[in-house]
């Protein structure tokens, strides 16, 4: 498939150049991701490198780019609780099956997400005999049937899907986001309906049952976000010690790791990393997206192609500490899985109109571009030089950020100051909203009207953006084909005379 794209079309050089402005090497071409070595290769002896995908995805130029790219995947949304078992002992494997073939068929590793989660779950699990939700019962006894009932309910659906994927699946995620992002209880967990119904039984059982079925090869997994910040990392941090205490059959930690471009610190995320090192389990980052904005997202940017050079540069930096962290603790981190492909698909963006002033906003978390080209973030997690950027500009970037460096940052510190009280606190339920509400737009291809409404503005856009270098050819060319334009006329003038 392969191919490049360059950024600027003959027509709009002309016309640039007839306006005297020029281009530099920065902005000439932008090279497809088809185009460049391939991440899970360059990886290879460290981690896999995965994507969460939708089946629609496994089509065309997205799996050219998923084929060549990643070694490992996950479903966003189609193995969630509310799509495999919409009701109860009606299991929906259509949409799941789609992605385990192209996993099988492609050699790469499947992460099966989620077992058991609180969010895109269907309500049918929650509700007694009666129909009564189990949450509002008193009676002790009743409650008893209650929890033994959900239990079972659970056992079921685990075990269902286990039997079914377990020569398949690599990484089960068996439970997710089970604490809190506050402090509800002395052990911060999450009081969702399993813990008000069973209390942290629920979470052993999981475990069990999926040990039970999947046999001792299962790769089992706890997952969580925000788990690299206080007190959701030591909340985190004692539940599964505990856990491990006890017996119960946990194999590995799943940071989620939707994370910002100055937040959670790079040395909050190593001493995450860390104490679950030495507590001899394994480490995947599963949910990798990186947004530009901060918290609440600002979702200033409308379009692509206003997001500017400098924040797309910034992101770069962040996913070069990122890399170089992860490749440290190489030895215990088996799999690093973005949160999409490329930034035409990505729920940030409803995250960021959710919050934005007109409703709109746009948000890149990838390294890849809404067309598959690559990012500054791809050279930088690469650890490659960053062809499209020549010393000279570098130098000028350097001595124009030099005189802008104070100011920008103080505000970049004030953002990640000011914004991660918030996210400790609130970040938690807007991520479970979020997530829930834009689920069936997901599902629905956002990855489309995403591309419908930034296709021919980025090309507008990007012809225009960044023509901010400027040496005299242009006019020098204007002159001459005017000249030119001149002469043709005058002759043709004495020809009809
Ligand atoms: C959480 C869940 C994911 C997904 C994201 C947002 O991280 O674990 O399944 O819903 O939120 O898309």
């Amino acid at each position: 498939m392969g191919r490049k794209v360059p950024i600027i079309s003959g027509i709009a050089l002309s016309s640039l150049l007839l306006f005297g402005s020029t281009v530099s090497a920065q902005d000439t071409e932008a090279l497809h991701a088809t185009d460049v070595p391939s991440m899970k290769e360059h990886f290879k002896e460290s981690f896999k490198i995965g994507a969460a995908v939708e089946p629609h995805q496994l089509e065309g130029e997205s799996a050219d780019v998923l084929k060549y790219h990643y070694n490992s995947i996950v479903a966003e949304n189609v193995m969630k609780p509310e799509t495999i078992q919409p009701e109860e002992d009606e299991f929906n494997w259509e949409e799941a099956d789609k992605i385990v073939e192209f996993a099988n068929e492609n050699d790469m590793d499947l992460r099966f997400h989620t077992l058991i989660w609180h969010s895109q779950i269907p309500d049918w699990f929650f509700l007694d005999e009666e129909g009564n939700p189990m949450v509002d019962e008193t009676d002790e006894e009743k409650r008893k049937e209650n929890k033994e009932l959900l239990l079972d309910r659970l056992e079921t659906h685990v075990r269902t899907i286990v039997e079914r994927y377990k020569d398949d699946v690599d990484a089960w995620d068996v439970v997710n986001e089970v604490i809190d992002d506050g402090e509800p209880n002395e052990q911060g967990l999450r009081e969702s309906p399993w813990y008000k119904i069973t209390g942290t039984e629920y979470i052993k059982r999981a475990f069990e049952v999926a040990r039970e079925y999947g046999g001792e090869d299962a790769k089992l997994f706890i997952n969580d976000y925000n788990n690299e910040v206080s007190p959701k990392d030591d909340h985190f941090y004692n539940l599964v010690s505990d856990l491990v205490e006890d017996g119960v059959p946990i194999d590995g930690v799943g940071f989620q790791s939707h994370i910002q471009l100055g937040w959670p610190t790079i040395e909050e995320s190593k001493e995450a990393f860390e104490r679950f090192v030495d507590l001899g389990l394994d480490i995947q980052v599963t949910e990798l997206d990186v947004s530009i904005y901060g918290w609440p997202p600002s979702g200033e940017y409308n379009r692509y192609d206003e997001i500017p050079a400098e924040v797309l540069s910034k992101q770069a930096d962040r996913y070069t500490e990122l890399f170089d962290l992860y490749k440290e603790l190489d030895a215990n981190i088996s799999n690093i899985t973005f949160w999409g492909i490329g930034d035409d698909h990505t729920w940030l963006d409803d995250r960021a109109s959710e919050h934005s002033d007109d409703g709109v906003g746009k948000d890149a978390p990838f390294v890849f571009d809404t067309e598959f080209n690559v990012k500054p973030a791809y050279y930088a997690m690469m650890g490659m030089e960053n062809p499209n950027v020549d010393e000279e500009s570098e130098e000028n970037e350097e001595d124009t950020t030099d005189e802008n460096k104070d100011n920008s940052s103080e505000e970049t510190d004030n953002t990640s100051e000011d914004t991660t009280d918030e996210n400790k606190d609130n970040s938690a339920e807007e991520t479970d909203n979020t997530s829930e509400d834009t689920t069936d737009e997901n599902t629905n291809n956002p990855a489309e009207e995403t591309d419908n409404t930034t296709e021919e503005e980025k090309e507008e856009g990007a012809a225009l953006a960044d023509t901010s270098t400027n040496f005299p050819i242009g006019l020098v060319i204007g002159t001459i084909i005017l000249q030119i334009g001149g002469l043709l006329l005058f002759s043709r003038k004495q020809v009809q005379s």
